[in-house]
């Protein structure tokens, strides 16, 4: 089990498979790229799925959740989930992408074993995507998601990120969008995750903002069926159902209390929160032939080194070193 000093019992993991991305989204890093993980940093497909065996035989994960920087980009990637599909006992398999790519393996990765994906798409307009992201690839987003529902990878959740004067306004169209294509929405605040340091909280959109905004187009009601748990989204009723749209107030509301996660950078550093100033190092234990039991014991030991909370709030808040395409979203 992986249980930390406030009794919060870790039951989720998610892997970074490469720190690289094929869109330069603003919010995230900047127009150049970024210094890549060198490739003998990376772990190798085998490193990732015997540490996802540990976490699953020995320390009581039974969710995985694949993210990057952008995951379809690792040529492994659907080796690796039908490895870890074939574990006893078999973890629920996620994976949080771009969208960019999933046209082609979305079919390969349900096969595999894969049960659903979050994809990101903060607009509606191709223009503004391009500003967004630098790169012209809406389509291809848009192509990807209906090939993920089609493959019968859902729920599919779609991510936004919204941003004033760019994407601010399109929360209503979004949702619109959403309800008529059966995706699940939900608008994410943005967190100074970002590699360039720019993130500003007077200069973010709130849930509270966010609300306002679907309200004058939608009615919205409390889920009220208390199945939030751990997940980070509130979730709202839309004109009374069956459809949902969430919020993820990591910034304004934040959920530190109910975190059930546990990460795994791709150059194989346990990380026990997205703010966390402290990494623990797996891949050397792994690389100098450690056995499963000492490996599950760093990461329990590092677990039990989890913060109460994010620190946003404390006065000495300091952006984690790494920016979020190397935490693994
Ligand atoms: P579901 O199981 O589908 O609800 O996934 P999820 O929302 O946990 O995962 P996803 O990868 O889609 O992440 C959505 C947003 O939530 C991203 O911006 C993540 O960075 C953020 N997020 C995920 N886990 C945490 C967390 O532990 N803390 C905070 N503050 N944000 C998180
Ligand atoms: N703040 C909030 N969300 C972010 N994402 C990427 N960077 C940030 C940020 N700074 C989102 C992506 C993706 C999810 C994993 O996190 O858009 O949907
Ligand atoms: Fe790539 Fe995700 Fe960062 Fe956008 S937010 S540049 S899609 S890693």
């Amino acid at each position: 089990m992986l249980i930390d000093t406030y009794d919060r019992v870790a039951t989720d993991l998610r892997v970074s498979l490469t720190d690289r991305c094929n869109l330069r989204c603003t919010y995230c890093m900047p127009e150049e790229g970024l210094q890549w993980l060198a490739k003998p940093d990376l772990l190798s497909d085998d490193e990732i799925v015997r540490l996802v065996r540990i976490a699953v035989t020995q320390l009581g994960i039974d969710e995985v959740r694949f993210t990057g920087g952008e995951p379809l980009l690792r040529p492994g990637l659907v080796s690796i989930v039908e490895q870890c599909a074939a574990l006893t006992p078999r973890p629920k398999m996620s994976l949080t992408t771009n969208g960019i790519g999933l046209k082609r393996t979305a079919a390969a990765l349900k096969a595999a074993g894969l049960d659903r994906v979050n994809v990101s798409l903060d607009t509606l307009r191709p223009d503004v995507f391009k500003t967004l992201t630098r790169r012209d690839r809406h389509h291809d987003v848009l192509a990807g998601l209906e090939a993920a529902r089609d493959a019968g990878l859902t729920p599919v959740k779609v991510n936004t990120v919204l941003m004033p004067g760019l994407n601010g306004d399109e929360a209503p169209d979004l949702l619109a969008w959403a309800v008529e294509h059966g995706y699940e929405l939900r608008f994410i605040e943005q967190m100074p995750l970002d590699a360039q340091h720019g993130w500003k909280r007077d200069g973010m959109i709130t849930a509270g903002d966010i609300l306002s905004s679907l309200r004058t187009r939608f009615t919205l009601t409390d889920e009220g069926d208390g199945e939030r748990g751990s997940a980070p989204a509130e979730r709202w009723l839309v004109d009374g159902g069956p459809h949902r749209v969430g919020v993820i107030a990591s910034v304004t509301r934040p959920f530190c209390r109910a975190c059930d996660r546990t990460r795994l950078t791709a150059d194989g550093q346990v990380r026990t929160c997205l703010f966390a100033r402290e990494e623990t190092d797996l891949r050397g234990a792994l690389r100098s032939g450690a056995a499963d039991e000492e490996i599950a014991r760093i990461w329990r030991l590092a677990m039990w080194g989890k913060k109460a909370g994010s620190g946003l709030d404390d006065p000495s808040f300091l952006q984690p070193d790494r920016p979020m395409s190397a935490i693994g979203g």
